[in-house]
């Protein structure tokens, strides 16, 4: 592998290149399910950061949303949703979510997918925010494993190549048309560029923007942050979920503890003992997250203390254990039996509703570029996501932007440049304290700009960015940190801008200043894009009104 500097001025060429017709970046629901979906259109890649199963989908425990059972209809699912998501979600995309789920649902079934069941029947269970119980899941809390190893087993079958340990830095864009990405090759250390006539982009979350996540290590935003640089429209990056129920055990990392768990009878208890979830909402601990989320943020704030507690025990000794094994697992591991004492809780960033804007065939406004699945924003959940959609969405909108990405292909005649150019990738004597500066930016996110948001935080949190940015690009990047922490810095620029340009509290946003929704404001999103001025980055921000 060579990389020779070019002549134009700080680019690299790149030598080392493969190629394909579809690369997907990114191996959770989504991407499988669009890998999947185009195994026999043409050359497929997928290309993970981390190990092929390490990605946000293996860690959903409470389950997919779907209306199977025999209380529920499709009607009663469109509605739940488009209430959480509080005047923000397009009703056409989510009734051929929830609608087209179903057979695909079907379809995992016939696959092998092991859904718990009661005898023979299907289990439901409840979340927040549903009308009806419409959860499935497989082994207790491990519904997101059971989907990785589905899918794995199906993408194994079908011969599809999965190219691990390689992060992807940037897309590759020429005359307005996206051919590929370059990627960081772990073994190498060296920058490689796959060319692709098509790219779906499904690379996940963005929770390790914050200090407090229930996100796994590897959701950086990097998919966000790409596609941004890129020059793609970024929508309602203002609304961020925030899960209420995070364990904060001593010494262990953050652990989720599924709303199922609220579902099945859990009780949010805080620092005295006492209940108080009914004090904010008629639905007391099935409200929806974000009022959950706020509660608990003003009981620990009433309180003094840094969490509150929720108690298992009201779901029986055996149930704990046998519905939820994970959960006990991971409990018991840190010194805590959930079937004897109250678990430790704090909300942590969850999910991004807003993301790269997409038709409903995953489009985007760059050709040869598709995205779907949690880095994709449809407006399927508007301002709040409602619980064990995502899995939902993964399956829905993985397939319709494989279909997108092959009826581009059948449309458009597609050539690779003979040479690569390169800006980003810069060797460099490396970022001081790279991983304490992510730590200190991460805590910053979380206190400046989590559950309840203040401008003038906001505000401090821009400044900011712009010194930390301008130091990143100055010294060069080139290893994987170094990428992770410029995606972080440009995601929070999204988040923070978009937050304070939203000028009312909605959904999952939430402003101490302006703590309403003002209805002059619903069905209006705000497309985020990457700008320059006076040589500095400028996020532009304009807003449409599409539902
Ligand atoms: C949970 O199990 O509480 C998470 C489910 C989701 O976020 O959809």
């Amino acid at each position: 592998m060579k990389q020779v500097p070019a002549s134009r001025s700080s680019s690299l060429e790149i030598s080392d290149s493969l190629s394909c017709d579809y690369l997907i970046i990114g191996g959770g629901v989504a991407g499988l399910s669009a890998a999947i979906e185009l195994a026999d259109k043409g050359k497929v890649l997928i290309l993970t950061k981390d190990s092929a199963d390490e990605s946000n989908t293996g860690y959903a425990q409470g389950g997919i949303a779907a209306a199977l059972g025999r209380e529920d209809s499709t009607y009663l699912h469109t509605k739940d949703t488009m209430a959480a998501g509080a005047g923000m979600c397009r009703h056409e995309v989510v009734l051929l979510t929830v609608e087209e789920g179903i057979p695909l649902v079907r379809r995992l079934i016939k696959w092998g997918f092991k859904f718990d069941r009661i005898g023979r029947r299907l289990d439901f269970t409840r979340e927040a925010a549903h009308s009806a119980r419409r959860i499935l899941h497989a082994y207790g809390d491990a519904t997101g494993s059971e989907m990785v190893r589905t899918l794995s087993d199906r993408v194994q079958k079908l011969n599809i190549p999965v190219k691990s340990f390689s992060m992807a830095l940037d897309l590759l864009v020429k005359d307005g048309r996206c051919l590929g990405a370059v990627v960081l090759d772990a073994a190498s250390g060296q920058a490689k560029a796959v060319l692709a006539k098509a790219v779906v982009l499904a690379s996940g979350g963005l929770g390790m923007v914050y200090a407090e996540t229930s996100n796994p290590t590897v959701a950086t935003g990097d998919g966000f942050a790409m596609a941004y640089r890129a020059g793609a429209e970024m929508a309602d990056m203002e609304f961020i979920q925030f899960h209420p129920t995070t364990s904060c055990l001593p010494g262990a990392p953050r652990f989720l503890i599924s709303e199922a768990v609220r579902g099945e009878g859990g009780k949010l208890v805080n620092a005295r003992g006492a209940r108080f979830m009914s004090g904010y909402h008629p639905q007391a601990e099935l409200a929806p997250r974000d009022v959950v989320s706020r509660a608990i943020v003003e009981e620990m704030r009433r309180t003094g203390e840094d969490q509150v507690y929720l108690d298992m025990r009201p779901l029986g000794r055996e149930r704990i254990k046998q519905r939820f094994p994970s959960i006990y697992r991971f409990c018991q591991q840190y010194g805590v039996d959930p079937r004897e004492q109250p678990v430790p809780v704090r909300p942590s960033a969850h999910f991004s509703m807003g993301g790269v804007r997409t038709d409903i065939y995953g489009r985007t406004n760059i050709p040869g570029l598709f995205a779907c699945g949690e880095v994709a924003c449809t407006f399927l959940h508007g301002a709040n996501r409602l619980a064990s959609n995502s899995l939902l969405e993964g399956l829905v909108f993985g397939s319709r932007a494989a279909r997108g990405a092959m009826a581009y292909l059948e449309e458009e005649e597609v050539s690779f440049p003979d040479k690569i150019f390169y800006r980003g990738f810069k060797p460099s004597g490396g970022i001081e304290d790279c991983d304490a500066r992510l730590d200190k930016w991460r805590q910053r996110m979380w206190e400046g700009a989590a559950v309840v948001k203040e401008p003038r935080e906001l505000r401090k949190l821009v400044r900011l960015l712009g010194k930390e940015l301008e130091m990143l690009i100055s010294s060069g990047l080139s290893k994987k940190e170094e990428f992770e922490l410029l995606n972080i810095y440009q995601v929070s620029s999204l988040i923070v801008q978009s937050a304070l340009k939203r000028m009312e509290s909605r959904g999952s946003h939430f402003r101490k200043d302006l703590p309403r929704p003002d209805p002059a404001l619903a069905g209006w999103h705000q497309l985020a894009r990457y700008a320059r001025k006076r040589g500095k980055e400028a996020v532009v921000i304009e807003r449409i009104n599409i539902t």
